[in-house]
């Protein structure tokens, strides 16, 4: 497949103006210069996404999402940048190959792990994995199943390793947690469940005892230079690509509900292995949905779990409705009760509120005049968290109806609540300002100066010659390719650019955030200056406070007088010599 080149890229780009394409899935109002809609990569509904016909860029200054049009088709498809490009090639009758010369630092090791999911395959339709199929196939897996999710199984007598270190290094298979350090295997006589990253790269397993009762039920993959159990759930690759925009993803606890679920055609479900849900994992669930349900085990565990999990979601944009089950987790759910009870359980699920009210219900004598007091006055705190004002009113409502008082007194202690919670709130935000300011200085003069250098040509040459050096590594890298951009083209289209740092580097993210300062884009050279000097003092500041800890550890009085000198050198004060 032939090589797209960038300039082709951009004129790809050229043909596909931003206003039109998010005009497909967006509605767009004009406002001044630029177009406004309802954020489509959030739960929006301020209008918050600017689109930009002069920079073909969008921006929403409530999320922070910003980009050219290859970013929005991306998001809105839940594709790479490289097949977005193509996507929108294919509109003009290009048909194009691979959109990147990058290559997967991690291409070997993904290697050695298919090769090992293949071979426990093997292992499992040999004759002696009879045991292993007869046991899935007593919890109604099937074959189709066990082939779909790549089950496999490892048998001490037919050891991997072996078979491994044919093609490969024992380093290689330790680090990748296949071997321990004697050259065997870590995962005898399991069934072994392949785990994958978010791109479907094979990255580790689960491996569950099927015969004996006397050993840990589950060992999954140590952590390893690809495997981070916080960043990655179970099945994600998969239900991501059934994944229709905006379908709802179901987070399950285990291997087994996820594997159940899809027997029965629900294939949208992922599991954390073991672990607590974690703020990375809201992270990689909003780069697919805005949409979760909670379907956790039916036990007090589950429940807990479920309570720790909802606050992860706050101002995520993500929603989050909850699932409870009359039985001890999704798989016996399934077998127990059948598909449609199943099915009409994530048709009908809960949202957050309910699940609080039911919760505290639990707790409660509701018959008794003072706990039911409590209630109230518990319900109404939670519902201050709640953001859509329709359903805060309709649970103050309910409330009122439930426990025969007046809906304006419930409102009446809501509005307390919220107020105070305002002037705390406010509190907060001045000292965390007061506290962010001074070491933030820095960091903002650097981001300030870098959003100038992407806005003006002029900028790039003097900060060129007069930045000494940024510190921050993925600012000080964003910095020269802005310079190397501009020197090769002449000038620099940001659309562009995005392409160019997409394709290229690993500092995209950093550009975005920078465009999100969303400053003016006029300047005073003054400001520049002031920008440059604040920059370099802090570089400064960084080497004068390395020698000085070179100083207090060196015992030479010649050389401590050698390294005061280049101190006071660099503080420009003047020396003897
Ligand atoms: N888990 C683990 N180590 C264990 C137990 C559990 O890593 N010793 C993880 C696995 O990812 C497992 C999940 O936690 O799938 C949920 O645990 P549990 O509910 O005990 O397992 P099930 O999925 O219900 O397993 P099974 O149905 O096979 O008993
Ligand atoms: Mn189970």
């Amino acid at each position: 497949m032939a090589y797209i080149d960038e300039a082709t890229i951009n004129a790809i780009r050229r043909k596909h103006p931003i206003k039109e394409i998010v005009e497909r899935y967006v509605s767009l109002t004009k406002k001044g210069d630029d177009y406004w809609g309802l954020c489509p990569f959030h739960a929006d509904n301020n209008a918050s996404m600017s689109v930009s016909t002069r920079l073909d860029m969008f921006q929403c200054f409530a999320c922070k999402k910003a980009g050219n049009v290859f970013n929005f088709v991306a998001g809105m498809e839940n594709i790479s940048y490289g097949d977005a490009i193509r996507l929108l090639a294919r509109e003009d009758g290009f048909e194009v190959g691979n959109t990147s010369n990058y290559v997967n630092p991690h291409i070997k090791d993904y290697e050695v792990m298919n090769l090992a999911i293949k071979y426990y395959q093997n292992n499992i339709n040999s004759i002696l994995g009879d045991n292993a199929i007869k046991y899935l196939l007593a919890r109604d897996i099937d074959r189709e199943t066990i082939q779909k999710f790549e089950i496999g199984l490892s048998i001490s007598k037919q050891p991997l390793t072996p078979f491994l270190l044919n093609k490969y290094d024992l380093n290689q298979l330790i680090d990748l947690g296949l071997t321990n350090t004697d050259s065997k295997d870590i995962f005898t006589d399991r069934i072994m469940i392949p785990i994958h990253d978010l791109n479907g790269n094979p990255i580790g397993f689960g491996g569950r005892i099927y015969q004996t009762r006397d050993d840990s039920k589950y060992i999954n993959t140590k952590a390893t230079k690809i495997f981070d159990k916080s960043n990655i759930l179970y099945n994600y690759h998969r239900a991501h690509t059934k994944l229709v925009k905006d379908e709802t993803i179901i987070i399950m606890e285990g291997y087994f509900d996820v594997i159940r679920a899809s027997t029965i055609g629900v294939n949208n479900c992922v599991a954390p292995m073991g672990t607590s849900l974690t703020k990375n994992h809201i992270q990689i669930l909003k780069k697919i949905t805005n949409k979760v349900i909670l379907c956790f085990d039916g036990d007090d565990a589950g429940k807990m779990a479920t309570i720790r999990a909802i606050p992860l979601f706050e101002n995520s944009g993500i929603e989050v409705k909850v699932i409870r089950l009359e039985e001890k987790d999704p798989d016996e759910f399934i077998i127990k009760r059948g598909k449609d009870a199943f099915l009409d359980k994530i048709n009908n699920p809960i949202n957050v509120i309910e699940f609080k009210m039911q919760l505290l219900s639990e707790e409660k004598n509701l018959n008794d005049t003072k706990e039911a007091s409590l209630y109230m006055d518990e319900m109404i705190k939670e519902l201050t968290k709640e953001s859509d004002d329709i359903l805060i009113e309709l649970t103050l409502k309910r409330l009122a109806t439930k426990f025969q008082v007046e809906y304006d007194t419930l409102k009446a202690r809501f509005n307390q609540y919220k107020n105070n919670q305002k002037n705390k709130m406010t509190n907060k935000t001045i000292e965390a300002k007061n506290i962010k300011k001074i070491p933030n200085k820095y960091g903002q003069a650097t981001d300030n100066l870098l959003y100038y250098m992407i806005v003006s040509g002029e900028v790039v040459t003097v900060a060129e010659t007069n930045v000494s050096m940024i510190m921050d590594n993925k600012k000080r890298r964003l910095f020269n390719e802005i310079i190397y951009y501009y020197h090769k083209y002449g000038e620099l289209v940001i659309a562009d650019f995005i392409t160019y740092l997409t394709m290229k580097t690993d500092v995209a993210d950093t550009f975005e955030s920078i465009i999100n300062n969303n400053l003016k884009l006029e300047y005073t050279w003054e400001e520049i200056d002031d920008y440059i000097k604040c920059v370099n003092e802090y570089y400064k500041k960084n080497i004068i406070d390395k020698l000085k800890l070179d100083l207090s550890r060196e015992p030479d009085p010649m050389k401590q007088a050698n390294i005061l000198k280049e101190i006071m050198k660099i503080r420009g004060v003047k020396t003897s010599d």
